[in-house]
């Protein structure tokens, strides 16, 4: 065992350090976690979708104390005991809903970031993973916490996701029965959902988070002209403390310099967040899930929240098997971004020649896809709309190779 100072008082910062060693872990995650000058506020994104979480956990939390997983008492418990009830319980819940409506609003600002700077290249694949992974369970979070208030949409947007596991082969095991408990929406699927909202998903989505930050240490983060920086060089120099050597360094430590300009922007963020709260909490609702859930009522048009719906366009157009197959590639193509991008560039689009094309088309693409996704599926024209924006955003995933196989060499300070 290491040499301990015994006279230490317990509880001291040196006790503490003989145990634990506080020092060196705040060295290693604040004070020397050294971060390129070089970023712009998008870089800033990561700690607000942290905060943004850390709201929805607390706010959760709050709901939770009188929330009523029943199919028979959750519609009320939503919408008579906490709504108008429940002391402050209103705020609790236009928190809950605006957060969950904007941490996707911050999670598709975070990844295009990083696609236009080419950050989930040159070492820094795992942060692209474990980032995509951030993003399926959020949606998966998401589309639970969707069923808990048993309104018409819950019931409704639940048999329509579960209804694609009864396609084709799947049928034959009876798989949709299997995930819903039932042969419809009802207890054992509120139940289950609830279970995974409240407890599952949130337990997996802190670790993985743990985990992101943990694959962002080695590799550190991108800067805006994708530059190599020579971290350990950088670091001494700022470390040396004079005015000069600091001006010559390109980093700073996280904390408290970095960490200040993330707050900042946090501030701003949080006054638009708590705008919303306050003024415009029909942006996180939708109307028709204001109605409880009925299993004999089909309402004339189901769609799913706004963040999900450029997924479910490129589902509509297609049968079954087909959609959910081109549903399936969509999200794995997002996961083999590093692995499909051939250029050895890392830079922003705007330099890297086809690539920037590219970059916006898709951006195009998946507003497009999103508009028409909520649009009844009855007009001939969107329908076809929608087809052909569907087949071009799989299409993004072959032009991806065979552009950037080709790209040219960006030489160093080019
Ligand atoms: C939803 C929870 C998430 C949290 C809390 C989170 C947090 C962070 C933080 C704190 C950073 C460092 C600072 C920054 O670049 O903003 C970061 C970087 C990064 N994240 Fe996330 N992230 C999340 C989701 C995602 C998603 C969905 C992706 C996309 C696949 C992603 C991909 C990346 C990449 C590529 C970087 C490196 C940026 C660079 O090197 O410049 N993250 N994340």
């Amino acid at each position: 065992m290491a040499k301990i100072d015994k006279k230490a008082f317990p509880f001291s910062k040196q006790w503490l350090d003989d145990r634990l060693a506080l020092t060196t872990v705040m060295k290693v995650l604040n004070t020397e976690y050294w971060i390129p000058k070089n970023i712009n506020f998008l870089w800033a994104m990561g700690m607000v979708l942290a905060a943004t979480f850390g709201v929805l956990v607390i706010s959760g939390i709050f709901l939770l104390m009188y929330y009523v997983p029943t199919v028979e008492g959750a519609f009320d418990s939503v919408n008579y005991t906490i709504m108008t009830e429940v002391g402050y319980g209103w705020l609790w819940r236009h928190i809950h809903g605006i957060g969950a409506s904007l941490v996707f609003l911050i999670i598709y600002i975070h990844l295009f970031t990083g696609i236009y700077y080419g950050s989930y290249k040159r070492g820094r694949e795992m942060i692209w993973i474990s980032g995509m992974l951030l993003f399926v369970l959020f949606s998966a979070e998401a589309f639970s916490g969707y069923m808990l208030p048993w309104g018409q949409m819950s019931y409704w947007a639940g048999m329509v996701i579960t209804n694609l596991f009864s396609g084709g082969s799947l049928e034959a095991y009876s798989f949709v029965e299997w995930i819903r408990g039932d042969y419809v929406p009802a207890q054992a699927f509120l139940g289950r959902f609830f279970m995974l909202h409240v407890f599952l998903l949130p337990l997996i989505i802190i670790a993985t988070i743990v985990f992101h930050f943990a694959t962002l240490r080695l590799p550190h983060v991108n800067n805006q002209e994708g530059k190599e920086v020579d971290f350990d060089e950088s670091a001494r120099l700022w470390k040396e403390g004079t005015v000069e050597s600091r001006k010559k360094s390109e980093v700073i430590p996280f904390s408290p310099v970095f960490l200040s300009k993330d707050i900042f922007v946090m501030g701003v963020y949080f006054i638009l967040f708590f705008y919303l709260v306050f003024y415009n909490f029909d942006f996180a609702m939708d109307p028709v899930n204001f109605d409880p859930a009925d299993g004999l009522k089909t309402p004339a048009h189901i769609y799913p929240e706004w963040y999900f719906l450029w997924s479910y366009e490129i589902l509509r157009p297609f049968s079954k098997d087909v959609g959910l197959i081109a549903f399936a590639v969509a999200q794995v193509a997002l996961f083999a971004l590093p692995f499909i991008d051939r250029s050895p560039n890392v830079a922003p689009a705007s330099k890297r020649g086809l690539f920037k094309y590219w970059f916006w088309t898709l951006l195009v693409i998946m507003i497009a896809l999103t508009a028409l996704g909520k649009l009844p599926p009855t007009d001939p024209v969107f329908a076809a709309m929608g087809l052909v924006f569907a087949v071009a955003f799989l299409l993004m995933g072959p032009a991806l190779y065979i552009i950037t196989k080709f790209e040219k060499k960006i030489e160093e300070g080019a």
